[in-house]
């Protein structure tokens, strides 16, 4: 089964809030990534809407909508409150109904997300609230390093899916393909081990063209979020070309 390839945004979005107005349109790449056969769009949406705007997820979520095989995907930070024009990221996901949610425990003072969550301080916080988005019919993944007891805890908390943090193994990579094996094997058994308890596998972070040769032959990957590399891609082959090409290296 070939990987889901879902494409973040928010490198788009990034460039958007550069300038006043709504140029380049989010709405015009999503459908284009869609046209040219992505499974899915992912927006992470943060409290101070550096990239996505809270503005910018019912109009996706509507876009996406039309299209039958397609996901929407919504990441973020659970316990981030309203601020301003933000309503806070749980309303802001229960307002817009996309087929998967994300959670990831990231600050709003960090560039990027750069770590998976630490069920032992958090899980208890979590249940409610994957509860609360599983009865709206959300799936929910959690967003996790590949260390065995926390997996087993993102079952305890009820999580359908989870997604591996790819950093480490995307810069150990970078550095030379044999740095990265070791990593790669972490990963494998977390997956495996996710799979046996009956949850899905997604990645991201980091992932690009290069590290996809070893990393999409992880068993059981189901879905991949990727938006930084691709994004850089497209400015240096055109974004059909870019797409096509992240579809190839998801078709295992
Ligand atoms: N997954 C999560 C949870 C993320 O925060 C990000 C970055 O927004 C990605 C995947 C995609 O990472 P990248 O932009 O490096 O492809």
């Amino acid at each position: 089964m070939a990987i889901a390839l879902s494409v973040n945004l928010n490198k788009i979005a990034l460039l958007r809030n550069s300038r006043e107005g709504d140029f380049p349109r989010l709405l015009d790449f999503a459908r284009w990534a869609i046209e040219l056969g992505v499974q899915g769009i992912t927006v992470h949406p943060r409290p101070d809407q550096r990239h996505i705007r809270a503005s910018d997820i019912p109009t996706l979520a509507k876009l996406v909508s039309e299209y039958e095989k397609v996901e929407f995907n919504v990441e973020g930070n659970p316990f981030a409150p309203a601020q301003g024009s933000y309503p806070g990221f749980i309303e802001l996901v229960k307002q817009s109904k996309p087929h998967q949610c994300t959670l990831v425990p990231d600050s709003n003072d960090q560039l990027t997300s750069d770590h998976g969550f630490d069920l032992k301080k958090d899980g208890e916080r979590l249940r409610p609230i994957i509860e609360e988005l599983k009865d709206a019919g959300i799936r929910v993944s959690l967003f996790m390093d590949p260390v065995i007891e926390q997996i087993k805890l993102a079952k305890t908390v009820g999580a359908a899916r989870i997604e591996l943090y790819t950093g480490p193994f995307a810069h150990a990579y970078a550095k030379g393909e044999s740095n990265a094996e070791d990593i790669f094997q972490e990963h494998k058994v977390a997956a495996e081990y996710a799979m046996l308890l009956g949850m899905g596998v997604n990645a991201g972070h980091d992932l690009n063209l290069d590290n996809m040769k070893l990393y999409g032959t992880l068993p059981g990957l189901q879905e991949v979020s990727i938006g930084h590399a691709l994004t850089i891609d497209a400015l240096k082959t055109g974004f059909p070309t870019a797409i096509r090409s992240y579809l190839k290296a998801c078709s295992r």
